[in-house]
């Protein structure tokens, strides 16, 4: 059974004569352990996907299927359970909550999962290190690097070691060389088993995935198994 199938999905916003259908009838299946590449310009529809895929918005029309689990039967309480516990989030924006410490910030989703203070500590202070960024760990989110920043983002996504992690454009707000470092802990993560689904809009970024899909007008235009064995 894939970990994620997608069939015929469709999503359309807004209402009455202001309708903009953002993805138009995706079928896709990916399999445990993959690393994905969405690429695609701008309005492309890449964003309206990953949410679906990673139950923060539901689709219009079509059935996807998590786990082999009809994501249209799940409560709004399972759902947030599922993102909490199987999925890490990465977004471009970093989203860190900028009065909280490096630390706290990832400790934030372990404290959701009701994981004792103890050992929220050891984990959070594990995934920093993972990031080396052990020695930041008391620093506001103000005063660290962009490239920190999210390396920080990467630790709160993988502290509870969720098996999927969903990156939407994780390098958009940095240079290249923290880009690559972004995408060297992206890469370690997936040879460590990890599925990772990672949205850009860098053509070159989205070679180096073992699998590029890319989206044009809401449709899949090319899907290409970049693994050569
Ligand atoms: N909440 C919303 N309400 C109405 N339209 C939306 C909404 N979110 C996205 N859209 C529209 O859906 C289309 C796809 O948007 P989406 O954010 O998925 O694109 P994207 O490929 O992620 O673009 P970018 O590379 O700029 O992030 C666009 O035309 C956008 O204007
Ligand atoms: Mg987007």
């Amino acid at each position: 059974m894939p970990l994620i199938e997608l069939k015929n999905i469709s999503k359309i916003y807004g209402s009455g004569d202001d309708l903009v259908t953002a993805v138009k009838n995706i079928s896709l299946n990916v399999e445990r352990g993959e690393f994905t590449a969405i690429s695609g310009t701008s309005g492309s529809g890449k964003s309206t996907l990953m949410n679906i895929i990673g139950c923060l918005d539901i689709q219009t029309s079509g059935k996807y299927s998590l786990c082999g689990k009809d994501t249209s039967t799940l409560s709004e309480k399972e759902l947030a359970e599922i993102r909490n516990r199987d999925i890490g989030f990465i977004f471009q924006n970093f989203n860190l909550i900028p009065s909280l410490t490096a630390l706290e910030n990832v400790e934030l989703p372990l404290i959701y999962r009701g994981i004792p203070k103890n050992i929220r500590r050891q984990l959070a202070v594990h995934a920093l290190e993972n990031v080396s960024l052990g020695s930041r760990a008391d620093h506001l989110p103000a005063k660290l690097s962009g490239g920190q920043q999210q390396r920080v983002a990467i630790a709160r996504a993988i502290a509870a070691a969720p098996p999927m992690i969903l990156a939407d454009e994780p390098t958009g707000n940095l240079d290249r060389k923290n880009g690559s470092d972004v995408m060297k802990i992206l890469y370690d993560l997936n040879s460590q088993g990890k599925t990772v689904i990672m949205i850009t809009h860098d053509e070159n970024i989205a070679a180096h995935a073992s699998r590029t899909i890319r989206i044009s007008d809401g449709q899949i235009v090319s899907d290409v198994n970049n693994y050569v064995p």
